[in-house]
């Protein structure tokens, strides 16, 4: 059955007629063109695929799209302001926190949500609030000083 989904995205507004079964994840790649989010297993165990639904991190491969009717979403693409990096965009940079970068979109979303939950304190808290973002290419202790460096700088700023 369609449905018509009606999303807040990035800070606009799309509307979607869609297949009721079809995934949040699915309807952002296929239907929106915002490949940046990544489908890595597509069964909730890899993280690429993280989105922010209402400031919330989510797995979207496994939100359905209709759920999702007339909620804030946002992916990677909507991170930054005016043309500049969002900084944990820019701290993934100089900590040269990713390889072949498959898995660094979900990894940035999930550690801006992070960052917002407050659970950036030390390494070992970043690696456990982490552990759902699986990166096969070992960047992990470049993601974790990536994080702690805007978590350090947040701190100083507050
Ligand atoms: Fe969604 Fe792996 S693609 S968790
Ligand atoms: Fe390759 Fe993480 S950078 S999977």
């Amino acid at each position: 059955m369609d449905v018509t989904v009606r999303l807040a995205i990035n800070g606009r507004v799309a509307e979607l007629e869609l297949d009721n079964r079809v995934t949040l994840l699915d309807a952002v790649r296929d239907h929106l063109d915002l490949t940046g989010t990544k489908k890595g297993c597509d069964q909730g165990a890899c993280g690429a695929c993280t989105v922010l639904l209402d400031g919330k991190r989510v797995v979207s491969c496994l939100v359905l799209a209709a759920q999702c009717d007339g909620r804030e979403v946002t992916t990677v693409e909507g991170l930054g302001a005016r043309g500049r990096r969002h900084p944990v965009q820019e701290a993934f940079v100089r900590h040269d926190a990713f390889q072949c970068g498959f898995c660094t979109s979900g990894q940035i979303m999930s550690a801006v949500a992070l960052l917002d939950e407050g659970r950036a304190g030390s390494d070992e808290e970043v690696r456990e609030f982490m552990s759902g973002n699986l990166c096969r290419c070992g960047a992990y202790p470049n993601i974790v000083a990536a994080i702690r460096e805007v978590a350090r700088v947040d701190g100083e700023r507050r």
